[in-house]
């Protein structure tokens, strides 16, 4: 009889416990779910569904979170397979008269003193792929911008086989020389998912689309790992080299832009 009259919604008690319990976890809910993913992510939140689905761990779709210009939402057009640009020697010699025009700040034989990268010995595909960003706008620069402006594709192939005809600036490094080199660069960082650099930079292993590195500008090799860091360059695929960057502790940046200025 007493139990009967225990769990009966006639029993004000029991009612008022299940109310006052119902609307903690209401409260809890929406603290955590709503309230606090809102004052974390604030104004990337498209709304109160996009708050939940974040509280709740499920990753959020870029488009949604910030309104990004179509050139952004999407790293690169460029779809990379090795060897997709031809290098036979008229394509050669087409791109050594095209870059007649790019002397002046890459130098004469793809080598520049200046800030500007060194272009000599690049494979075809990081050359034809950073022309293509640049023109779609995947990868901005005010400098560069120009100057491609008017490049068909078959031009920016061309000047692709024309770098890659020049050799690079320096030898690939002997084992002994990789062994001298600073930590982030043979081995990387493994507990914050960094691999080597040398095993997509040149060194152990050449990536695909991955420029060489030696003898870049300190100022330019800085200024890229900064800007892949915070976001304002982004047209690596799958965001490889923008994980790499924001892990980064400033004093490894240090050590591999000078390991790289100075091979
Ligand atoms: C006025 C100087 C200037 C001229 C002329 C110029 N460039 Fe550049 N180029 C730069 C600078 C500076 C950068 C680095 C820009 C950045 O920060 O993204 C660059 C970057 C590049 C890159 C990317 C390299 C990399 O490793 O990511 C390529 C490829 C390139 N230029 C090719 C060319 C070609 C081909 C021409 C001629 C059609 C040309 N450039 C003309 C200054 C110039
Ligand atoms: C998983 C392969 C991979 C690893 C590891 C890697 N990179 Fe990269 N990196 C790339 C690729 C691919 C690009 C070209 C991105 C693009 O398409 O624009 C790049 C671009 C860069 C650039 C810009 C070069 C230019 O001329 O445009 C710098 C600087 C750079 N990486 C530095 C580093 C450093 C320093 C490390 C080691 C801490 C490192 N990377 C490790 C793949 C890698």
């Amino acid at each position: 009889m007493a139990e009967e009259r225990l769990y009966s919604l006639r029993n004000p008690w029991f009612v008022g416990a299940v109310a006052a319990v119902l609307a903690i976890f209401l409260l809890a809910a929406l603290v955590g779910f709503v309230w606090v993913p809102y004052r974390q992510a604030g104004a990337t939140l498209s709304g109160v569904w996009d708050a939940i689905c974040r509280a709740a761990g499920a990753p959020a779709a870029p488009d949604a979170a910030v309104q990004l210009a179509p050139s952004q939402a999407r790293p690169s057009e460029v779809i990379l397979i090795p060897r997709m640009v031809a290098t036979d020697s008229e394509s050669v010699g087409r791109g050594g008269t095209l870059a007649l025009r790019c002397t002046m700040c890459h130098g004469v034989r793809g080598m520049s003193g200046a800030e500007s990268p060194s272009l000599a010995g690049q494979a075809p595909e990081v050359i034809y792929k950073q022309l293509r960003d640049y023109q779609s706008g995947h990868r901005t620069s005010t400098i560069m911008a120009p100057h491609v402006r008017n490049l068909s594709d078959q031009e920016m192939r061309d000047l692709g086989a024309y770098y890659a005809s020049l050799p690079r600036v320096t030898a690939p490094p002997s084992l002994a020389e990789q062994l001298r080199a600073p930590a982030i660069v043979q081995i990387g960082a493994p507990m914050r998912n960094i691999a080597p650099c040398i095993s997509c930079h040149g060194g152990s292993d050449l990536k695909t689309a991955a420029p060489l590195l030696d003898g870049a500008p300190a100022t330019y090799l800085r200024s890229q790992l900064l800007s892949f860091a915070d976001g304002s360059r982004r047209n690596d695929l799958f965001g490889q080299m923008r994980h790499i960057a924001r892990q980064m502790t400033p004093e490894e940046i240090d050590q591999a832009v000078s390991y790289y200025s100075q091979r």
